[in-house]
């Protein structure tokens, strides 16, 4: 083998790629901050700075955000850790956005899925799990905050498996919780691992090993009362429950389980540690010439997120890319496939929240920021111009609430058209307007009411313009697949219309489901579909 493959080859290996999911307030920015702290990629994990700014620490960039205390964009992170490359992908925490949660998920190899002790599965756990579900990707469980006062381990696990239909595999079960939190037992070692007191989560913690068997020990450090129901947890575990079976694991079917306190750094480490081992490094990608495979010398990248005006001083629009085969080389030409042209990608960056950094080359696994001059969409391929590959798009979900929205004041016309479209090109609304005419006025469509709300206010502060919106009843869109039908000829219902999206696709809004039978059972031959590959 060269140099030049078998360094790209251990490159490859060594990198793990995750998305990490939650219900807002379950721990998800605590629980990254903590594992960027033992990744040494910061000196010290928010909880120190004081509460205010601890949770916006790192992973927040918009006003919107902050205000809101929400997180809307997806931020992406990179760490070293015990030769691992290890590549952290924030998602929307917000049930609006679970579209540009999917998309995200399309650049991870795995999910790991943060969960309020207390509290069990919430509403958006279930929806983020079924979007993670839809991937077939790896999900690792961290169920957080033990050192409150917790549901049973029990009802947590049976909650997972009833509710999500998965195996559950605890790879280590809490000692008490709340002030009696001691630390977890390691079922793969057979340890147990405390942590002691005196720690406030600033720093990163040692744990103390014991074997189960250390009796005396045991009952200085737990008391006797916590030793015996470890005793007897751990013979219950052991005899009941799943195997564990990586195989089933890297399927979604078994989803390994840890329990902490990631305000503590109480078991984040071992989580840590035990989450790299098994989760995959970066996966194949299906093409339509066939499935990329990671190791494959040529380069390939798909784009699965755009984002404007990231950040108030760098006015610009970045594409996020997931690299999906060989070694991206800042100098090298690249084949932008849809565009149909070479080119040089200006300024690659990898991100740290608001600090970026230029970097020279990246591997299969990373995600790269590209400086977009207007040139991508979401769904784009970037490859070597010796092999190309078109990754297969990434689809759009149908929007449910739409709304017209036109500008105040008549004088901004560009400005307006600019900002709707950069938005739209973005992902994070889809526009309509009438066959055939402009954007005067626009009809926006969403998965969720606050994404017409960051509309709004992107417009205002982005472009200066002040728009004013009005509801609209409708529900449901249709692509229509026919391209030779008059549609101005239409049978349709008086809650039903036909519009264009910005690419001049033709789609008919609907007020309700019958609105869509009597649209198909009064004009004979309409085709309509519920999702639209790009
Ligand atoms: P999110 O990103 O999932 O929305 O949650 P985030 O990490 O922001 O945490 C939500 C709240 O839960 C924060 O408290 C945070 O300090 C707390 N928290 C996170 N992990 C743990 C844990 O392991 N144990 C305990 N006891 N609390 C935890 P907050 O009071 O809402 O915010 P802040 O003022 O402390 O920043």
């Amino acid at each position: 083998m060269s140099d030049f493959m078998s360094d790209m080859k251990s490159e490859i290996d060594r990198r793990r790629t995750f998305a990490i999911i939650s219900h807002p307030d379950a721990g998800k920015t605590t629980l990254t901050e903590k594992l960027l702290l033992y990744g040494g990629a910061i000196q010290l994990a928010g909880a120190v700075k004081g509460k205010a700014s601890a949770r916006h620490a790192v992973s927040d960039w918009m006003e919107l955000e902050k205000q809101r205390g929400i997180s809307i964009t997806s931020s992406v992170m990179q760490f070293e850790y015990e030769g691992m490359c290890v590549n952290i992908l924030d998602t929307p925490g917000h049930q609006d956005f679970s579209e540009d949660t999917y998309r995200t998920l399309m650049a991870a190899d795995s999910a790991v899925m943060v969960i309020d002790a207390a509290k069990g599965i919430e509403p958006q756990t279930r929806k983020l799990f079924k979007v993670c579900a839809m991937r077939h990707i790896p999900i690792f469980t961290f169920i957080n905050k033990l050192d409150r006062e917790a549901r049973s381990p029990y009802d947590l696990i049976e909650q997972l498996e009833n509710e999500f239909g998965i195996g559950t595999y605890p790879m280590n079960w809490p000692i008490g919780c709340g002030r009696d939190f001691k630390g977890v037992y390691d079922r793969q070692s057979g340890k147990i691992l405390s942590f002691g007191d005196a720690h406030r989560g600033s720093a990163r913690i040692q744990a103390e090993e014991h074997g189960l068997d250390d009796t005396a020990a045991l009952d200085a450090l737990l008391g006797q009362s916590l030793r015996q129901t470890l005793e007897a947890d751990v013979e219950l575990l052991d005899g009941a429950g799943y195997e564990f079976d990586l195989e089933q694991v890297h399927r979604g079917q078994l989803s390994p389980v840890f329990f902490g306190s990631a305000l503590t750094n109480f078991g984040v480490e071992p989580f840590l540690k035990s989450f790299l081992a098994l989760t995959p490094p970066p996966l194949p990608r299906q093409a339509a010439e066939g499935e990329i495979d990671p190791f494959d010398e040529h380069f390939s990248a798909f784009v699965f997120k755009i984002q404007a005006n990231m950040n108030k001083a760098h006015r610009d629009r970045i594409a996020f890319m997931r690299v999906v085969s060989g070694k991206f080389e800042r100098d090298k030409e690249y084949l932008h496939v849809q565009g149909g042209k070479t080119l040089r990608l200006a300024q690659p960056q990898q991100m740290m929240a608001e600090n970026r950094q230029i970097i020279d080359e990246a591997y299969a696994g990373d995600i790269i920021g590209i400086f977009d001059p207007g040139l991508f969409a979401i769904g784009d391929t970037v490859c070597d111009k010796a092999k190309k590959v078109t990754f297969e798009g990434i689809p759009t979900f149908a929007p449910e609430i739409f709304a017209a929205v036109e500008r105040i004041d008549t004088m901004k016309r560009k400005q307006f058209e600019k900002g709707m479209m950069e938005i739209a090109q973005e992902g994070a609304i889809q526009i309509f307007h009438a066959p055939g005419s402009g954007l005067e006025e626009v009809i926006v469509g969403v998965v969720g009411v606050l994404q017409l709300e960051v509309l709004e206010y992107r417009l205002k502060t982005e472009y200066g313009v002040d728009v004013r919106r009005r509801g609209l009843p409708y529900q449901y869109v249709r692509w229509v697949e026919n391209t030779d039908m008059d549609l101005s000829r239409l049978n349709l219902g008086t809650d039903s219309r036909w519009v264009q999206d910005f690419r001049g696709n033709d789609l008919l809004v609907f007020g309700g489901q019958w609105s869509i039978r009597w649209a198909e059972e009064k004009n004979p031959g309409l085709i309509l579909r519920e999702f639209k590959q790009n």
